[in-house]
This record gives structure tokens, C-alpha cells and sequence, in this order.
């Protein structure tokens, strides 16, 4: 048991006690962040005259050959101390003696995990927008490729209107670039350094708060020292955003199972991102996908953890907070190793372009374009929406599609109908007269692209 604070006791802690109140085995992965703070923090005490210039040298070599050695495998932190911030202390006084217990002088653990806490989570939000940078990347080479792939969208999960490929890609694409915003966001909010506000009152010497903000690349100092030490909200809005990544992900990792199965067979996941069955050999699963989809609870989990346990916290900080960290990193590896998996299951994914032709020409998708068609020659919409229910229901009972009805057959339900109705439905023209703004047709899809391709460029 090695611990900053025995001075007052005069028991030894219970063993169960030490357990449970310790944090090293998961805060170790800290360590570096730890370090670097502290290598800011004498930096400026030494600036300020409160440490002398040969102690702080002492410090940061004897910090330096710490992190060597944990680098190297020489050093291993164990659960002989409490957390990572006794780890790094102990060793330092190991090594240079006397000086290393100047470290601590102006700080508490409570800012100095506030401040590991936030530089962590600041590489990790980085790290996510690069990764759904890479996802977007894939997303965007399909849409270019795909412009005239023809596939049915559904409602309800059930035929709709054509749309493309390109076009139903493209609805992730905005996605990801919200979640890409969402990341840019909480960077931008969270960037300030807790460092330097003590315990929660601040302290007596005369510290430098913006010196140190700025040797950490922050924006500046946090403004109330009682807020320094017991936000977590930056921490809480980054679960808030993993989910919502997570959520889009699933989506998607359900539309690929759909169209993965046999009835749908719009798609072939990669044998190297597929998994057979111990007992069915013709199985290739798309267990992948399922696991992303399943893992999304597990990271909802962290964001309603972290909520629940800050919500009846009184100021400033309480040992509680100790819990933001355990499903948060969880979260956050969750995340990463998903975006990566997931990124590389769909660059390597096949289109089946001829199921999803077929399968957009059945089920009445032009059916629509039909009553648009019979407005252009001078049908009110409500009466040719009528009209071509009533089509529908014979088609239905022939078991036939709309066009492979005779003209005479269709001139029975309406005398509007000519000739020209039969290009005035097809695949082709229903998707090609989308024009608008964010429809599928290749015009607009062009725009989408162009606009995507502009965004991923600018954004890095
Ligand atoms: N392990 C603690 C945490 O994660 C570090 C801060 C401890 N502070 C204290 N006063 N006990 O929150």
C-alpha cells in the first residue's frame, strides 16, 4: 500500500478498504497524460520562483527516465499504489530524492486528474473524428462509383421509391459529418486547462494558471477552481456524441444484415468480415455488423453511468467522480475499434447491383411517378393518387408490375394514359426526374458529392 496521505491515520487502511477506494488499475492508462502534466506544472512553478531552477531540472529528468522506463517495459505500474498519480510521485522521490517531493507543491490530485482526464479525452475526441473522416472517405468513393445504381428506398421497411445507391449512402455521409461536427464542438468547449485550481479553492502561491495552459496547447485556463475540479461535462457530451455515432452505426450495420440475407442479397460481406456457424456449414454470418449493433448498449451504458453518477454530486469534488473513468474509456475503445471494424468491412463489402435493380422494379416503387405522370396531363394529384390505387389492386390481383400492363388496359382506368407512360415510369426516368435539392437523381447526387468531396478537403 502506497499512499500520499498517511500523516493523520494511525491505523493502517483495511485491505478491502485499499481495494476499493483504489483506482491504479484502470487509471494507469493515464500515465503519460500525467506526466506530461506535471512536466507543465514545474515548468511553471520553476518560472515563478516557487521551485529553483536545479530542482525543476531534477524533476524533469527523474519524470523523463519514468516514462522511459514505462515505455520500455522496465517499469510496470502496479497495484502497490493507489492510483497513477502516487505512482509517478513515489518513483520520482525514488530516484532524486528530496526534490521529487516538491512535485506536488501548489496542486492537488483533484486538478491533476480533472487535467489527465481532459488531456486524454481531447486525443480520444480527436482520434474519433479521424476515424469518421476515414468512414466518410469509403462512403463518399461508393457514392462516386454508384451514381446510377439503381436500388428500391423503403418507408416501414417497405418499397417506397427508387432511389440509388449513391443516394442512400449519402444519408449516412450527413451523418457522420454531424457526429464529425458534434467532435469539433467538444473540442472547441472543452479546451481549457484545470490545472492550478487546487484542491477546489485555487492555492496561496502565485501560480502561473495561463503559463501552464499554454505549454498544454489549451485556450486558456478554466475560470472558477470549484468548477475546475468537479466538471465533467465535457465527458458527459462526448458519450452523448460516441452514442449518437454508435446509433448511426447500428442503423447501418441493420441495413447491411438486411441486405446481406438471403431474401435480400443486395450485398456480399468480405469472407475476412464474416464468421461461419459450428454446426451449419453453408453459414457465413455477419457478425461484425451484429457487433456493432450489439456493442451500442454498452456505450449508451457509459453516458446514462457518468449522468447518474454526477447528477447528485454537491460541489466540489467527491470520490465519486472516481466512476467517470472505468466506462468512459470502455466507451471510447468501443467506439474507435467499431468505426475501424466497420470502415473496413464496407470498403471491402460487394454490390449485388443486378438484385437491387430487379428488386427496385417490383413492389410498385414507381407507383408514385405513375399519379405524377397522370397529373402532367391534367389530373388533379387526390384523383390520380385514386386512380392508381386502384391499378395497384388490379396488378396485385394479375400479379403483374405496372408496366407490364397494355396501354388499353391501363386506358380502363383512365383515358389520360398514352403511349409515353411506359419511359415516364421506368427505373431510369423515376430516379432522373429527382432534381431537387438532396434527391437522388445523378444531377442533385452530383452536387451531394462535389459538396462531400468539398467538405472532406476542408475539414481535417
Ligand atoms: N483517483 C481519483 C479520481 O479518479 C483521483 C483524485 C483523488 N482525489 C482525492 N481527493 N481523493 O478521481
Amino acid at each position: 500500500m502506497a499512499q500520499l496521505w498517511g500523516g493523520r491515520f494511525t491505523k493502517q487502511t483495511d485491505q478491502m478498504v485499499y481495494d476499493f477506494n483504489a483506482s491504479i488499475t484502470f487509471d494507469k492508462r493515464l500515465f503519460h497524460q500525467d506526466v506530461t502534466g506535471s512536466l507543465a506544472h514545474v515548468e511553471m512553478l520553476a518560472k515563478q520562483g516557487i521551485l529553483t531552477q536545479s530542482e525543476k531540472d531534477l524533476i524533469v529528468e527523474g519524470l523523463k527516465g519514468i516514462v522511459a522506463d514505462v515505455d520500455a517495459g522496465k517499469l510496470v505500474i502496479t497495484t502497490e499504489y493507489e492510483d497513477v498519480h502516487s505512482f509517478v510521485e513515489a518513483n520520482l522521490i525514488d530516484r532524486i530524492g528530496d526534490a521529487g517531493k516538491k512535485l506536488h507543491t501548489g496542486r492537488s490530485r483533484n486538478d491533476q486528474v480533472a487535467l489527465d482526464m481532459r488531456l486524454y479525452t481531447r486525443e480520444r475526441v480527436k482520434e474519433t473524428d479521424g476515424l469518421l473522416k476515414d468512414l466518410m472517405e469509403v462512403i463518399l468513393k461508393v457514392m462516386e462509383e454508384n451514381l446510377e445504381t439503381y436500388m428500391p428506398g423503403f418507408t416501414h421497411l417497405q418499397k417506397a421509391q427508387p432511389v440509388t445507391l449513391a443516394h442512400h449512402y449519402g444519408a449516412y455521409f450527413e451523418m457522420f459529418k454531424r457526429d464529425r461536427q458534434r467532435m469539433k464542438d467538444i473540442y472547441k468547449r472543452m479546451n481549457y486547462c484545470p490545472l492550478g485550481a487546487g484542491a477546489l479553492a485555487g492555492t496561496t502561491y502565485p501560480l502561473d494558471r495561463d503559463f501552464t495552459a499554454k505549454l498544454l496547447e489549451f485556450d486558456g485556463p478554466t475560470l472558477n477552481s470549484m468548477d475546475s475540479v468537479s466538471d465533467r461535462d465535457y465527458l458527459i457530451e462526448f458519450l452523448s456524441a460516441l452514442s449518437t455515432v454508435m446509433m448511426h452505426l447500428s442503423r447501418f450495420s441493420e441495413e447491411i444484415i438486411i441486405w446481406n440475407s438471403n431474401e435480400y442479397q443486395f450485398v456480399e460481406i468480405d469472407d475476412a468480415y464474416s464468421t461461419g456457424s459450428s454446426i451449419m456449414p453453408q453459414k457465413k454470418n455477419p457478425d461484425i455488423a451484429e457487433l456493432v449493433r450489439g456493442k451500442t448498449g454498452r456505450v449508451y451504458g457509459a453516458l446514462m453511468s457518468l449522468l447518474t453518477t454526477m447528477k447528485g454530486i454537491p460541489l466540489a469534488y467527491n470520490k465519486d467522480m472516481q466512476e467517470d473513468k472505468e466506462m468512459a474509456f470502455d466507451a471510447m475503445d468501443t467506439v474507435s475499434n467499431c468505426l475501424v471494424l466497420f470502415t473496413g468491412m464496407i470498403s471491402t463489402m460487394k454490390f449485388r447491383k443486378d438484385r437491387m435493380a430487379e428488386s427496385a422494379m417490383k413492389g410498385f416503387t414507381n407507383a408514385t411517378d405513375l399519379a405524377d405522370y397522370l397529373v402532367t396531363k391534367g389530373v388533379p394529384f387526390r384523383d390520380a393518387h385514386g386512380i392508381v390505387g386502384r391499378i395497384v389492386l388490379d396488378c396485385l390481383s394479375k400479379g403483374c408490375s405496372i408496366e407490364d400492363l397494355s396501354l388499353a388496359e391501363l386506358k380502363e382506368f383512365s383515358t389520360c394514359f398514352a403511349e409515353d407512360v411506359y419511359d415516364a415510369i421506368s427505373l431510369k426516368t423515376c430516379v432522373e426526374k429527382r432534381t431537387t435539392t438532396g434527391a437522388p437523381g445523378p444531377v442533385s447526387m452530383k452536387a451531394q458529392i462535389e459538396a462531400g468531396k468539398a467538405y472532406l478537403a476542408n475539414e481535417n
